[in-house]
Protein backbone atom coordinates (compact mmCIF):
# COMPACT_ATOMS: atom_id res chain seq x y z
CA UNK A 1 0.00 0.00 0.00
CA UNK A 2 1.52 3.43 -1.05
CA UNK A 3 1.54 5.68 1.95
CA UNK A 4 0.34 8.96 2.90
CA UNK A 5 1.08 11.38 0.52
CA UNK A 6 2.24 15.05 1.99
CA UNK A 7 2.21 18.63 0.94
CA UNK A 8 5.91 19.28 0.61
CA UNK A 9 5.77 15.86 -1.44
CA UNK A 10 3.42 17.80 -3.64
CA UNK A 11 5.65 20.63 -4.16
CA UNK A 12 8.20 18.24 -4.37
CA UNK A 13 6.59 16.41 -7.84
CA UNK A 14 7.10 19.97 -9.98
CA UNK A 15 9.64 18.77 -12.81
CA UNK A 16 9.77 15.16 -11.32
CA UNK A 17 6.47 13.53 -11.52
CA UNK A 18 3.18 14.87 -12.61
CA UNK A 19 0.26 15.32 -9.99
CA UNK A 20 -3.04 13.86 -10.42
CA UNK A 21 -5.93 14.95 -8.59
CA UNK A 22 -9.84 14.53 -8.51
CA UNK A 23 -13.03 16.18 -7.26
CA UNK A 24 -14.73 14.24 -4.53
CA UNK A 25 -17.73 15.04 -2.67
CA UNK A 26 -18.61 11.84 -1.00
CA UNK A 27 -17.34 8.18 0.71
CA UNK A 28 -17.68 6.39 -1.77
CA UNK A 29 -16.08 8.29 -4.41
CA UNK A 30 -13.02 9.62 -2.11
CA UNK A 31 -12.16 5.93 -1.58
CA UNK A 32 -12.27 5.08 -5.71
CA UNK A 33 -9.85 8.00 -5.91
CA UNK A 34 -7.37 7.09 -3.19
CA UNK A 35 -7.93 3.06 -4.62
CA UNK A 36 -7.15 4.46 -7.92
CA UNK A 37 -3.35 6.02 -7.07
CA UNK A 38 -4.64 9.72 -7.20
CA UNK A 39 -2.37 12.14 -5.51
CA UNK A 40 -4.69 15.10 -4.59
CA UNK A 41 -8.55 14.88 -3.78
CA UNK A 42 -10.17 18.48 -4.32
CA UNK A 43 -13.41 19.09 -2.19
CA UNK A 44 -14.49 21.41 -4.96
CA UNK A 45 -17.30 23.90 -4.71
CA UNK A 46 -18.00 22.37 -7.97
CA UNK A 47 -20.52 20.10 -5.83
CA UNK A 48 -23.01 23.17 -6.35
CA UNK A 49 -23.57 22.01 -9.47
CA UNK A 50 -22.87 18.68 -10.09
CA UNK A 51 -23.98 17.43 -6.31
CA UNK A 52 -27.09 19.72 -5.43
CA UNK A 53 -27.69 20.63 -10.00
CA UNK A 54 -27.59 24.72 -9.42
CA UNK A 55 -26.40 26.68 -11.99
CA UNK A 56 -23.12 27.47 -10.58
CA UNK A 57 -20.93 27.59 -7.07
CA UNK A 58 -22.15 30.99 -5.75
CA UNK A 59 -24.89 29.07 -3.65
CA UNK A 60 -22.53 26.52 -1.37
CA UNK A 61 -22.05 27.74 1.91
CA UNK A 62 -19.47 26.91 4.45
CA UNK A 63 -21.53 24.13 6.32
CA UNK A 64 -21.91 22.24 3.57
CA UNK A 65 -18.02 22.45 2.19
CA UNK A 66 -17.21 21.05 5.78
CA UNK A 67 -19.90 18.54 5.80
CA UNK A 68 -18.42 17.03 2.47
CA UNK A 69 -14.52 17.99 3.35
CA UNK A 70 -15.13 16.13 6.77
CA UNK A 71 -16.76 13.03 4.99
CA UNK A 72 -13.55 13.00 2.17
CA UNK A 73 -11.49 13.02 4.87
CA UNK A 74 -12.65 10.07 7.16
CA UNK A 75 -12.66 8.10 3.57
CA UNK A 76 -8.88 8.21 2.65
CA UNK A 77 -5.46 7.95 4.42
CA UNK A 78 -3.14 8.52 1.41
CA UNK A 79 -4.55 11.47 -1.22
CA UNK A 80 -3.92 15.15 -0.12
CA UNK A 81 -7.22 16.47 0.76
CA UNK A 82 -8.04 19.97 -0.33
CA UNK A 83 -11.59 21.69 0.18
CA UNK A 84 -12.77 24.96 -1.65
CA UNK A 85 -13.36 27.92 0.32
CA UNK A 86 -16.64 28.67 -1.07
CA UNK A 87 -17.85 32.34 -2.42
CA UNK A 88 -20.20 33.60 0.41
CA UNK A 89 -16.84 32.56 2.77
CA UNK A 90 -14.34 34.45 1.27
CA UNK A 91 -16.07 37.57 0.56
CA UNK A 92 -16.52 39.39 3.63
CA UNK A 93 -13.69 40.22 5.69
CA UNK A 94 -10.10 39.05 6.08
CA UNK A 95 -10.88 38.05 9.18
CA UNK A 96 -13.87 35.64 7.63
CA UNK A 97 -12.17 34.25 4.92
CA UNK A 98 -9.18 33.39 7.78
CA UNK A 99 -11.71 31.96 10.32
CA UNK A 100 -13.75 29.57 7.64
CA UNK A 101 -10.11 28.38 6.14
CA UNK A 102 -9.51 27.47 9.76
CA UNK A 103 -12.98 25.80 10.03
CA UNK A 104 -12.44 23.86 7.00
CA UNK A 105 -9.39 22.39 8.21
CA UNK A 106 -10.99 21.55 11.84
CA UNK A 107 -13.99 20.94 11.10
CA UNK A 108 -13.78 19.78 7.73
CA UNK A 109 -10.54 17.75 8.39
CA UNK A 110 -9.13 18.73 5.17
CA UNK A 111 -5.07 19.37 5.01
CA UNK A 112 -4.97 22.82 3.27
CA UNK A 113 -7.51 24.84 1.14
CA UNK A 114 -8.39 26.57 -2.28
CA UNK A 115 -9.18 30.20 -2.41
CA UNK A 116 -10.44 31.41 -5.74
CA UNK A 117 -8.72 34.92 -7.19
CA UNK A 118 -5.86 36.87 -5.98
CA UNK A 119 -6.71 40.17 -5.61
CA UNK A 120 -5.39 42.53 -2.66
CA UNK A 121 -7.53 41.24 -0.56
CA UNK A 122 -7.49 37.73 -1.00
CA UNK A 123 -3.42 37.76 -1.39
CA UNK A 124 -3.63 39.61 2.11
CA UNK A 125 -5.98 36.72 3.75
CA UNK A 126 -3.64 33.45 1.91
CA UNK A 127 -0.64 35.60 3.52
CA UNK A 128 -2.37 34.95 6.93
CA UNK A 129 -3.20 31.51 6.42
CA UNK A 130 0.47 30.46 4.87
CA UNK A 131 2.50 32.20 7.32
CA UNK A 132 0.74 30.78 10.13
CA UNK A 133 1.04 27.18 8.92
CA UNK A 134 -2.28 26.66 6.80
CA UNK A 135 -1.43 25.25 3.21
CA UNK A 136 -3.50 26.91 0.32
CA UNK A 137 -3.69 26.25 -3.40
CA UNK A 138 -4.66 29.14 -5.69
CA UNK A 139 -6.98 28.94 -8.61
CA UNK A 140 -6.47 31.55 -11.59
CA UNK A 141 -7.87 31.63 -14.95
CA UNK A 142 -11.73 30.55 -15.13
CA UNK A 143 -12.50 31.60 -11.34
CA UNK A 144 -16.05 30.36 -11.16
CA UNK A 145 -16.85 32.19 -8.42
CA UNK A 146 -16.74 35.28 -10.51
CA UNK A 147 -18.87 34.12 -12.49
CA UNK A 148 -20.94 37.27 -12.92
CA UNK A 149 -18.62 39.25 -13.64
CA UNK A 150 -16.40 37.26 -15.67
CA UNK A 151 -20.20 36.96 -18.11
CA UNK A 152 -20.48 33.36 -17.72
CA UNK A 153 -17.80 30.48 -18.11
CA UNK A 154 -15.10 31.51 -20.38
CA UNK A 155 -12.16 30.71 -21.42
CA UNK A 156 -9.87 33.70 -19.98
CA UNK A 157 -6.30 34.74 -20.84
CA UNK A 158 -7.06 35.22 -24.59
CA UNK A 159 -5.44 38.51 -24.86
CA UNK A 160 -1.42 39.93 -24.38
CA UNK A 161 -2.67 41.99 -21.41
CA UNK A 162 -5.13 39.91 -19.67
CA UNK A 163 -2.32 36.93 -20.48
CA UNK A 164 0.17 39.02 -18.45
CA UNK A 165 -2.01 40.08 -15.51
CA UNK A 166 -2.73 36.30 -15.01
CA UNK A 167 1.29 36.28 -15.03
CA UNK A 168 2.26 38.21 -12.41
CA UNK A 169 -0.54 37.04 -10.53
CA UNK A 170 0.42 33.94 -10.48
CA UNK A 171 3.96 35.20 -9.44
CA UNK A 172 2.13 37.08 -6.13
CA UNK A 173 0.18 33.53 -5.18
CA UNK A 174 3.63 32.46 -5.01
CA UNK A 175 5.22 35.40 -2.73
CA UNK A 176 2.39 34.77 -0.68
CA UNK A 177 3.10 31.33 0.16
CA UNK A 178 0.61 29.44 -2.16
CA UNK A 179 1.55 25.61 -2.40
CA UNK A 180 0.29 25.12 -6.01
CA UNK A 181 -2.42 26.67 -8.06
CA UNK A 182 -5.05 25.62 -10.28
CA UNK A 183 -5.15 27.08 -13.46
CA UNK A 184 -8.68 26.79 -15.24
CA UNK A 185 -9.96 26.91 -19.02
CA UNK A 186 -6.66 29.16 -20.20
CA UNK A 187 -4.79 28.43 -23.60
CA UNK A 188 -1.93 25.85 -22.97
CA UNK A 189 1.09 28.39 -23.84
CA UNK A 190 -0.30 30.50 -20.96
CA UNK A 191 -0.61 27.30 -18.61
CA UNK A 192 3.28 26.36 -19.96
CA UNK A 193 4.34 29.89 -19.80
CA UNK A 194 3.17 30.20 -15.97
CA UNK A 195 4.11 26.68 -15.11
CA UNK A 196 7.61 27.73 -16.54
CA UNK A 197 7.50 31.02 -14.49
CA UNK A 198 6.62 29.94 -10.67
CA UNK A 199 8.29 27.62 -8.77
CA UNK A 200 5.26 25.51 -7.46
CA UNK A 201 3.17 23.03 -9.32
CA UNK A 202 0.52 24.18 -11.46
CA UNK A 203 -2.51 21.62 -11.35
CA UNK A 204 -4.44 22.43 -14.72
CA UNK A 205 -7.81 21.78 -16.06
CA UNK A 206 -8.69 23.14 -19.63
CA UNK A 207 -5.01 24.86 -19.76
CA UNK A 208 -2.98 22.54 -21.65
CA UNK A 209 -0.78 19.52 -21.55
CA UNK A 210 2.44 22.09 -20.13
CA UNK A 211 0.49 22.03 -16.34
CA UNK A 212 2.22 20.33 -13.95
CA UNK A 213 -0.36 18.50 -12.89
CA UNK A 214 -4.12 18.02 -14.27
CA UNK A 215 -7.49 18.02 -12.49
CA UNK A 216 -10.75 16.75 -13.21
CA UNK A 217 -14.60 17.27 -12.02
CA UNK A 218 -14.57 13.28 -11.24
CA UNK A 219 -18.74 13.24 -12.03
CA UNK A 220 -17.32 14.44 -16.14
CA UNK A 221 -14.83 12.10 -16.30
CA UNK A 222 -16.59 9.28 -15.58
CA UNK A 223 -19.77 10.66 -17.89
CA UNK A 224 -22.45 10.74 -15.16
CA UNK A 225 -24.01 13.94 -16.65
CA UNK A 226 -24.92 13.11 -20.86
CA UNK A 227 -25.82 17.14 -21.03
CA UNK A 228 -22.28 18.20 -20.12
CA UNK A 229 -19.24 17.23 -22.14
CA UNK A 230 -16.96 20.23 -22.07
CA UNK A 231 -14.02 20.14 -25.38
CA UNK A 232 -11.47 19.91 -22.33
CA UNK A 233 -13.17 16.94 -20.43
CA UNK A 234 -12.01 13.39 -21.81
CA UNK A 235 -14.50 10.97 -20.35
CA UNK A 236 -13.16 7.85 -19.59
CA UNK A 237 -16.46 5.91 -18.65
CA UNK A 238 -19.56 6.18 -19.49
CA UNK A 239 -21.88 5.96 -16.14
CA UNK A 240 -25.14 7.92 -17.80
CA UNK A 241 -25.33 4.80 -20.08
CA UNK A 242 -24.28 2.21 -17.43
CA UNK A 243 -26.40 3.55 -14.72
CA UNK A 244 -29.36 4.17 -16.23
CA UNK A 245 -29.50 0.81 -17.94
CA UNK A 246 -29.10 -1.09 -14.83
CA UNK A 247 -31.87 1.04 -13.07
CA UNK A 248 -34.25 0.37 -15.65
CA UNK A 249 -33.64 -3.24 -15.85
CA UNK A 250 -34.39 -2.94 -12.17
CA UNK A 251 -37.45 -1.12 -12.93
CA UNK A 252 -38.70 -3.43 -15.53
CA UNK A 253 -38.19 -6.97 -13.46
CA UNK A 254 -39.81 -5.05 -10.42
CA UNK A 255 -42.63 -4.09 -12.35
CA UNK A 256 -43.09 -7.19 -14.17
CA UNK A 257 -42.17 -9.59 -11.55
CA UNK A 258 -39.08 -10.81 -12.41
CA UNK A 259 -37.34 -9.65 -9.33
CA UNK A 260 -36.70 -10.96 -6.89
CA UNK A 261 -37.08 -14.55 -7.84
CA UNK A 262 -39.07 -16.64 -5.87
CA UNK A 263 -36.69 -19.05 -3.93
O1 LIG B 1 -14.70 23.39 -7.66
C1 LIG B 1 -13.95 22.65 -8.32
O2 LIG B 1 -14.19 21.46 -8.50
C2 LIG B 1 -12.76 23.25 -8.89
C3 LIG B 1 -12.01 22.46 -9.92
C4 LIG B 1 -12.77 22.39 -11.17
C5 LIG B 1 -10.64 22.97 -10.12
O3 LIG B 1 -12.43 24.36 -8.57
Amino acid sequence: MRKKITIPEIIAMKGTERISCITAYDHAFARFAQQSGIDLILVGDSLGMVFQGKETTLEVTCEQMIYHSRIVANAVSIPVVIADLPFLSSRISIENLVENSLRLITEGRAHGVKIEGASDFILKGINHLTSSGVPVMGHLGLTPQSYHQLGGFKKQGLNSSDAEVMLNNAKSLEKSGVFSIVLESIPESLGELITNSVSIPTIGIGAGAGCDGQVLVINDLLGMDERFSPSFVKKYANLHEIITTALSKYNSEVKNGAFPTKK
